[in-house]
């Protein structure tokens, strides 16, 4: 199922909801390629490959996004909103590499898994703890 935006999902800062939409996108890409069945071996591994690429590159650089606007806006977040990107990032690369090693990883990561994961990483994770921003007067910066 894929991820519907709902507005209670807003931040309430442009910037940052336009960002989050993009990675709720590119999670609801892969979900189509993850599920999907009736393609070659190949076409998934290079469909996979290249949203897993997209969904890595546009996290660090929405999260890189997000603590500049927070530490000139004086957030007082910041901090604990630095420490939780990293696990996330670190959790991203983890899953996907596993997922994308399939049967030879260590630990493999299966299709639900995977997709349960990115759910929740996206979800529960990114949205909830910057909903705590709403309210705060957080300076957009377009870079
Ligand atoms: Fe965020």
């Amino acid at each position: 199922m894929p991820i519907v935006w709902r507005e209670e999902m807003s931040v309430g800062v442009k910037v940052i909801d336009a960002d989050h939409r993009h990675l709720v996108d590119i999670i609801n890409q892969l979900e189509i390629v993850i599920q999907k069945t009736e393609t070659t071996r190949g076409e998934r591994e290079d469909g996979l490959r290249i949203l897993f690429g997209r969904l890595r590159a546009y996290t660090r650089e929405h999260f890189s996004r997000e603590e500049g606007m927070q530490s000139t806006s004086h957030y007082k977040g910041l901090r604990e909103n630095q420490d939780h990107h990293k696990r996330l990032i670190a959790d991203l690369e983890d899953l996907s590499q596993r997922f994308m090693e399939g049967e030879k990883a260590a630990q493999p990561v299966g299709n639900e898994d995977m997709l349960k994961f990115l759910r929740h990483w996206l979800v529960d994770h990114i949205i909830k703890v910057d909903l705590k921003m709403r309210g705060h007067p957080i300076r957009a910066h377009y870079w």
